[in-house]
């Protein structure tokens, strides 16, 4: 039978590099597998009966990690940036194992984003599939009158198709412009941008504020911490409670993708603390 994983992906998968630099650590002679230097790193392996050396040791045991970071505004959610930007891996801790965003945040969006080498916890989190609420403060470029919430709450058609319903709260007015709260069930390319566009507005500033149940809270930005096991594990409740992932083209069930996200996520927005 032919091996699991090529020698990249389990090199990466223990945690210990992203492909591109699995790719070229292999291709650099520095991986041994069986005793034998190997330089092809689409070479099958299978990571429980290879014995794997990187520079002579073995592959880290894997741990899994989860981060909570608070991007700040102007930094990539890349491993490198060609343009030379700061990216989000700049500000974490020197010595911090492989981990991936989960999702992404443009450029000029600021708040919480989570990074992790767990792959499967990712996508769950990551995946409209799962429906795992994620809350944004927004400012509009201009005052939003009820009926463009009203849209926004209803899901505004996109160029990409109609977006699910949302929870949506206004918060203030100041100086003409709408400050509110969005939480949506998606996650798709500049999806918030796009739905404010969609009513006629601009934004002006975008902060992601919760994931689920988890608030971005006091943590400042750039500042990154560990997830507590009580917030890893509402996380999981979250994803759990969700709809289960469907095979392509099946029919939804109306009253949950109906369903506006706004439950989720009540009660956790203004308490300036971490809280699972
Ligand atoms: N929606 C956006 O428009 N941008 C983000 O960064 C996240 C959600």
């Amino acid at each position: 039978m032919r091996p699991p994983v090529s020698l990249e992906r389990a090199i990466s998968k223990a945690g210990a590099a992203s492909r591109v630099e699995a790719r070229a650590w292999v291709a650099a002679g520095r991986v041994k597998v069986g005793g034998r230097i190997v330089r092809d790193p689409r070479r099958r392996v299978d990571p429980a009966r290879d014995r794997i050396l990187l520079d002579g040791r073995p592959l880290p045991a894997r741990r899994p990690i989860y981060l909570a970071l608070h991007k700040p505004k102007g930094t990539v959610t890349t491993r490198r940036d060609e343009r030379g930007r700061r990216t989000v891996y700049d500000l974490l801790p020197a010595g911090t194992p492989h981990v991936v965003p989960i999702g992404r945040l443009d450029l000029d969006t600021s708040g919480l984003l989570l990074l992790t080498n767990d792959t499967a916890f990712a996508h769950e989190l990551a995946s409209p599939d799962y429906h795992v609420p994620k809350t944004y403060q927004v400012k509009a470029s201009s005052r939003l009158a009820e009926e463009a919430l009203d849209r926004l709450r209803a899901g505004p058609a996109l160029r990409d198709g109609p977006t699910r319903p949302a929870a949506v709260e206004r918060l203030r007015d100041p100086g003409g412009r709408t400050v509110f709260t969005i939480t949506i069930t998606e996650g798709r390319n500049r999806q918030v941008r796009r739905m404010v566009e969609a009513v006629g507005a601009k934004v002006r500033t975008l902060a992601r504020i919760a994931i689920g149940p988890l608030s971005l809270g006091a943590l400042p930005a750039g500042a990154s911490r560990p997830l507590t096991a009580s917030e890893l594990a509402a996380l999981r409740r979250t994803i759990a409670a969700g709809p289960r992932r469907r095979p392509r083209g099946a029919a939804q069930s109306r009253s949950r993708s109906r369903r506006p996200a706004r439950s989720y996520c009540c009660g956790m927005r203004s308490s300036g603390r971490w809280k699972a």
